[in-house]
């Protein structure tokens, strides 16, 4: 009996040192202290999460576990948060550079501020007076006033920066780049980089963080993108990174393995994590192997975390986020467009939640399932999935040292109008790509029963329904206009359009129409190729030296460039890259000139490209 009394005693006192840390720390329970795609508010009252493919943001009441309502909010909305201890949220509309300010209770419109492009990850200090904005493409962190609902101040990030956390004092904002998984502390006073923690050169896409209340440190999720291992068994790791936020030298940034961490479980793509109140718990969802795992957060600087539990989640978990009770763990599914409730001591479910209706066709979805997996049959051993290089259709920045040669991971934006794929036109059809699943990247099963055609020969189209589907949903993807065209082409832009329509440099030889490329699914022996001098200096290239005609919209935001990335600017497409003038005509540029039609080319697409239905409509062979 008395054992027992004490037992309880000594639980409720336990319990009792938790919620008063919790209380005490102004940051444990504050809504809006890390981006994501989800977040609750700080009385834990409502849960707000992004559709990404809806274009809403759905609001859910804690106290019943029921929608409250969904609200239109605009394009690929990413980012969501609660503003200081309020139920009004900021939602960042990635698709439409805006951000939104929205009453959660009632939808209502407070406000919309523009940015520059691309808002991805938003935080909002305690007091809600500030948001704090990272824009992906250009790399800035944008201050927003929520009076005056003005942006007030931009910091230079770092490119492509996602993720962005406030420090446990307010003091500081920690920010990750998408490519690099570098993450940095500014000074927000001063706006200035007050530390930096570099990850290794193979870390990629990193889009979240969040910090720890209790002990200096943040945490990240990101992959590992080793280019020289096109091979299934070596190519894509899944981490948690774990820097440390004293300040001094050593090593200052762990990186805690994530397939060999759940008991020999192998993981693939963690999209985010997400910390219970008192810094003790941290949670992880793996976007390719769809599960949650749950890890105890050790006291120590060396294991940092040990696993403690995991459950399969659903299809394409993105986002987990604790509520301030520490009592339930919420599970984003973005492809079941479901939340699920946990408990947080033994992860089993209390509520599964529909926050939005599938805005896709059945196709698309299914083709997007599993273009995320990265379970049988798309690969045979895990670790990777499609989108481990192609999230959400965009680039990983990376250039694979592939069979054929070196070759730098496309853009799907207008895909669908710019077939054949891949830098050789080596494939005429997304369904080629069952060659990638059969292949040694991906080792899969495959989605085709029986025997696949050569990838130029006789169509995969229509020997399988999922394949069908992969191919549907690769090729849904569109173009955002330019940021660098906003308002209209500048001076330097038209003057660089001029250059490139003269006859002299040529250039709209090749890269003609409305997407600005000769490319036609033309039968093999008719396919259009061009030797521009790019592809004879290298002893790994087996297709090369003539390449198709890459489309040249979107690209401002698609370096390194050639199909060897060995352009890291613009400039070097013509300088350093085209020094026999086989790439169009432009030894007789000057500086200036060079400059200008990188204008022209960071200004596309500056409209909408209307496709020639006639040139697309089919691939034209017997
Ligand atoms: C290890 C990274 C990696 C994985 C995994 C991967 N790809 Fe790719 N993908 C690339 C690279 C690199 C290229 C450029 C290759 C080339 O042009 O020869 C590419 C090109 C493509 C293209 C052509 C884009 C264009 O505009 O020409 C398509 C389509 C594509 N991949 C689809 C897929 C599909 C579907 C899967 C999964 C079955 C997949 N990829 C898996 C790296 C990857
Ligand atoms: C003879 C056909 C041809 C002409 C003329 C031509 N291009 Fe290209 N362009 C290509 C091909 C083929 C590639 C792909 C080469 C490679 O990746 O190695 C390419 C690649 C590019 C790229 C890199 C695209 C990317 O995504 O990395 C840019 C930028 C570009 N061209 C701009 C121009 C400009 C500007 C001109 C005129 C000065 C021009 N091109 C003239 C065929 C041509």
């Amino acid at each position: 009996m008395l054992s027992h009394f004490s037992r309880a005693t000594l639980r409720s006192v336990s319990l009792f040192l938790v919620t008063l840390v919790a209380a005490c720390s102004p940051h444990a329970a504050q809504a809006g202290a890390s981006n994501s795609l989800m977040d609750i508010s700080a009385d834990g009252k409502l849960l707000a999460c992004s559709n990404r493919d809806s274009g809403t943001v759905t609001v859910v009441s804690l106290a019943n576990h029921k929608v409250l309502r969904e609200i239109q909010v605009g394009k690929h909305p990413e980012g969501v948060s609660f503003i200081g201890d309020s139920h009004n949220l900021a939602v960042a509309v990635y698709g439409e550079d805006k951000v939104l300010l929205v009453s959660a209770p009632d939808g209502g419109v407070i406000g919309a501020v523009d940015v520059f492009d691309e808002p991805y990850g938003v935080v909002s200090t305690a007091d809600g007076s500030r948001l704090f904005v990272t824009l992906d493409y250009p790399g800035q962190i944008v201050e927003i006033d929520t009076k005056t609902r003005k942006p007030i101040r931009t910091i230079e990030a770092g490119p492509f920066a996602r993720g962005i956390a406030l420090g446990p004092k307010g003091e500081r904002l920690y920010v990750t780049e998408f490519y690099t998984s570098t993450v940095r502390a500014f000074d927000i006073e001063s706006g200035k980089v007050a530390d930096e923690w570099k990850g290794s050169s193979t870390d990629n896409l990193a889009r979240q963080l969040v910090v720890n209340p209790r002990r200096p440190k943040v945490y990240l999720s990101h992959i590992r993108s080793r280019v020289n291992e096109a091979h299934g068994s070596g190519s894509i790791f899944p981490y948690v990174a774990v820097p440390d936020t004293r300040p001094g030298e050593g090593s200052r940034r762990r990186r805690v393995p994530m397939d060999t961490f759940g008991q020999g479980r192998i993981t693939a793509n963690p999209w985010e994590v997400g910390i219970n109140p008192d810094g003790t718990q941290l949670y992880i969802v793996f976007a390719g192997t769809n599960e949650l795992f749950a890890a105890n957060i050790e006291d120590d600087d060396y294991r940092e975390l040990v696993f403690r539990r995991m459950i399969i989640a659903g299809n394409n978990p993105r986002a987990v986020r604790v509520s301030p009770d520490d009592q339930t763990v919420y599970v984003y599914n973005a492809l079941d467009f479901q939340v699920l409730a946990l408990k947080t001591s033994d992860l089993s479910n209390v509520a599964t939640i529909d926050v939005t209706t599938n805005p896709l066709t059945s196709e698309v979805h299914r083709g997007k399932i599993l273009f995320y997996s990265a379970l049988p049959p798309m690969v045979g051993r895990r670790w990777i999935s499609c989108s481990s290089c192609h999230p959400d259709g965009q680039p990983d920045g990376r250039t694979w040292k592939n069979p054929e040669g070196l070759r730098n991971t496309q853009s799907f934006a207008g895909m669908a109008y710019t077939h054949p794929v891949h830098w050789s036109a080596d494939r005429d059809e997304v369904q080629d790509f069952e060659h990638t699943i059969r292949g040694p990247l991906m080792q899969g099963q495959g989605l085709i029963r029986g025997a696949v055609n050569p990838p130029l020969g006789k169509l995969n189209k229509g020997l399988s329904a999922d394949l069908d589907a992969l191919a549907a949903y690769a090729d849904s993807h569109d173009f955002s206009l330019s940021p660098h065209s906003k308002g209209g082409l500048s001076d330097a832009a038209k003057r660089g359009r001029t250059i490139f329509f003269s006859e002299k440099a040529n250039c709209a030889s090749c890269h003609s129409g409305p997407f600005l490329t000769d490319s036609k699914p033309l039968s093999p022996d008719k396919l259009i190729r061009h030797d521009v001098g790019t592809g004879n200096d290298d002893p790994g290239e087996k297709m090369g030296p003539a390449y198709d005609t890459p489309t040249l919209l979107g690209l401002y935001r698609t370096g390194p460039w050639l199909h060897h990335g060995k352009a890291t600017t613009l400039a070097e497409v013509f300088t350093k890259n085209n020094p026999n003038d086989k790439h169009g005509v432009t030894s007789h540029l000057k500086e200036n000139d060079i400059s200008d039609l990188v204008e022209f080319l960071k200004a596309l697409p500056y409209e909408q490209p209307v496709p020639d239905v006639a040139r697309v409509s089919k691939v034209e062979k017997k």
